[in-house]
């Protein structure tokens, strides 16, 4: 499905005989965002891009365009406030652009004791993580449905699948992402519309080179169990497009997944708590 370089006239892939809509991609500028952006235009298809940084949205668009001929359209928006949620919608709206494949994927991370963190980088977290994601589905899902057609990729994580001490917060939110992903897969069966939850282990990107800076023993972490953000996003586009409830890129991530799914949830907390308890997070970057 990729363009020429350089396509002068760059069509998407059609649906039901008619051009798939856009692309929607939240926390494009940066990792495994920007990636999932370079995949899905490397498949001809027609992007918006949201981000808080414009220069950054910027770049990428116009790489973009010169390598495949991409028809991108740029919305910066902070999306940790419904402000800034329902103002990417209302954008869209005024462009006309028909969302037909949203990707959740804007997030951030806190490290750390939960009672050291402040109240506001964890609300800044729920926002973001939980209800920028649940605002914005809610938003176009809708359409998608009467359009009975649709795709929705949620970025969770392989931390979605135990509680995680040191990083309650992230591992709540992401369990929350992945929980409300697979209900709404079979709430819509038969309308058309797939729900994907994505659930990556550690990927090299500035979020992971921020906990890296916190922690001496998060910065010992063999490079072997980080993954290349590239590679997560090829897989996540292959398991969207197929219309898969879960991904886990990776097969020590899987088995870590598969694990935690078969054993005891006292176990789990009771080690996951330890190995909390032996990491260092006194670096604040
Ligand atoms: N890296 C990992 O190890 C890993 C593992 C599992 C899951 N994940 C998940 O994967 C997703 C992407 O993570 P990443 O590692 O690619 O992170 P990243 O490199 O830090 O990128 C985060 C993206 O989110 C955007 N963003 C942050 N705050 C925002 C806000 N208030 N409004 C709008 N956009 C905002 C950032 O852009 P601006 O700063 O320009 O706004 C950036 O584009 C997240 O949901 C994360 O939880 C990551």
């Amino acid at each position: 499905m990729a363009r020429a370089k350089n396509a002068k006239t760059p069509k998407g892939p059609l649906v039901g005989g008619r051009e798939m809509g856009r692309v929607l991609i939240t926390g494009a500028s940066a990792g495994i965002g920007a990636e999932l952006a370079r995949v899905f235009a490397k498949h001809g298809h027609k992007l918006a891009l949201v981000a808080r940084s414009e220069d950054k949205l910027k770049v990428l668009a116009g790489e973009l365009k010169s390598e495949f001929g991409t028809d991108t359209i740029l919305v910066p928006a902070d999306l940790s406030t419904a402000k800034g949620v329902t103002a990417v919608v209302a954008a869209l709206d005024k462009r006309k652009a028909e969302i037909d494949i949203l990707v959740n994927n804007a997030g951030v991370l806190e490290v750390g004791p939960f009672c050291d963190t402040p109240t506001e980088d964890l609300m800044n977290l729920v926002n973001l993580n939980v209800a920028a994601l649940t605002r914005l589905t809610s938003l176009l899902l809708p359409r998608m449905v009467e359009r009975r057609f649709g795709r929705v990729l949620n970025v969770a994580s392989l931390a979605a699948f135990q509680p995680l001490p040191t990083m309650a917060a992230y591992a709540a939110s992401k369990a929350y992402v992945l929980a409300l992903s697979e209900a709404l897969s079979e709430e819509l069966r038969g309308t058309g519309v797939t729900v994907t939850a994505l659930c990556p282990g550690l990927t090299d990107t500035d979020m992971v080179a921020g906990v890296k800076a916190r922690s001496t023993t998060a910065a010992s972490m063999p490079s072997i169990l980080i993954s290349d953000p590239k590679d997560v996003a090829r897989q996540a586009y292959r398991a969207l497009m197929a219309g898969r409830v879960i991904h886990v890129p990776g097969l020590p991530n899987r088995v870590s997944a598969a694990w935690a799914q078969v054993t005891p949830r006292w176990l789990t907390r009771t080690l996951t708590g330890f190995a909390a308890r032996r990491t260092d997070w006194s670096k604040r970057v």
